[in-house]
């Protein structure tokens, strides 16, 4: 199992337990565990709901694509780690991330 943390805006964290090796994604793992993600688009790296910040553990995700640089560069409010989460995949190298929600509901 994986363990990340997602930080609200007071800086809380709360961890998140996935599995490493069934290629979800961070974005179906949001969902499942009841937080506010719409992901519009189911995955395809097209509506940007999923948008995500990532606080710590970034050298663990692997580049984002053209197409997730893209949907980031068009967003109201990108920052320099920004990432769609439907377009990170659950691995044992997220182990210790922090992810911020950026999505609709903020
Ligand atoms: S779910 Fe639509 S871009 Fe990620």
């Amino acid at each position: 199992m994986v363990t990340f943390y997602v930080e609200d805006e007071d800086g809380e964290r709360q961890s998140i337990e996935a599995p490493g090796d069934m290629g979800l994604s961070l974005m179906e793992i949001l969902k499942a565990s009841d937080y506010p993600v719409l992901a519009t688009c189911g995955g395809m790296a097209l509506c940007a709901t999923c948008h995500v910040e990532v606080v710590e553990g970034k050298d663990g995700l692997g580049d984002a694509s053209d197409i997730e640089l893209d949907q980031i560069d068009n967003l109201p409010n990108p920052t320099p780690t920004s990432r769609l989460a439907c377009q990170i995949r659950i691995s044992d190298d997220l182990d210790g991330a922090v992810f911020r929600l950026k999505g609709e509901s903020n």
